[in-house]
């Protein structure tokens, strides 16, 4: 059975003013998860938020919330963006030293673990560490900023890794999702390769349509190309 199609949009473009009414429309929307994009202004250039604006907005909706952790102490930081309401962590495999720990960390204080690889990482660099994730995040930007365009040469590799899952027999248990430029011309792409959890964020809040129709057609759009 192939893994389910989801949208998990980024908090990014929201206005932080309202945070918590824009993640309760989301949730209206039809999203499937939230994802918060952490930035500690070292591992990107750029700097967002820590686990206590996380822990505000908890209780505005019962989706799940993962962490894109794009810094470079994910260690450090782990425990408290899962007691601040995270069930998944996504580290970068370029900022761990020693990756695999990492991963079991995360699993041992009770969250899901999943890596994200920039796009010049090689996707050899999970090849060791499947049996620890739920999700493989693959960039196609570089990672630091919404509304950046659409690496299409990221394609050949969520190919390749959604291979290595099918090939380790996880083909079930591991999703591949994909973030960056993700919108209405760049998703089929994506899901025809192999991606089935669609990270986006520049594009649902620029749908003149509204969230909702931004959420469902890129559902359906992905729906489409991922069982051709
Ligand atoms: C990059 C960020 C963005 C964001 C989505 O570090 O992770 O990719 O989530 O941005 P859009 O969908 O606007 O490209």
């Amino acid at each position: 059975m192939p893994r389910p199609i989801e949208i998990a949009p980024s908090v990014l473009p929201v206005d932080f003013s309202k945070l918590g009414e824009e993640i309760a429309a989301l949730e209206a929307a039809g999203v499937d998860r939230i994802q918060f994009d952490v930035m500690d202004g070292q591992f990107v250039p750029n700097l967002t938020f820590g686990p206590d604006v996380i822990a505000s907005v908890r209780r505005h909706t019962s989706l799940p919330f993962e962490a894109h952790l794009m810094v470079l102490t994910p260690d450090l930081l782990a425990a408290e963006y899962i007691k601040a309401g995270c069930q998944r962590l996504i580290v970068h495999a370029e900022a761990c030293t020693h990756l695999h720990r990492t991963l079991a960390n995360i699993r041992s204080l009770g969250a899901t673990a999943a890596v994200a690889l920039n796009p010049a990482t090689p996707a050899d660099a999970v090849a060791h560490v499947l049996d620890l994730v739920d999700l493989v995040l693959i960039m196609t930007v570089n990672p630091g900023f919404g509304g950046q365009s659409y690496i299409a040469t990221m394609e050949p590799k969520i190919r390749e890794v959604r291979a290595m899952i099918d090939a380790a027999g996880l083909a079930e248990s591991v999703d591949v999702e994909v973030d960056g430029g993700i919108g209405p011309n760049t998703v089929a792409g994506a899901a025809a390769a192999g991606a089935n959890v669609l990270v986006a964020g520049s594009a649902l809040f620029r749908d003149p349509q509204g969230l909702a129709h931004a959420v469902a057609d890129l559902r359906a759009r992905a729906m489409a190309a991922f069982a051709n």
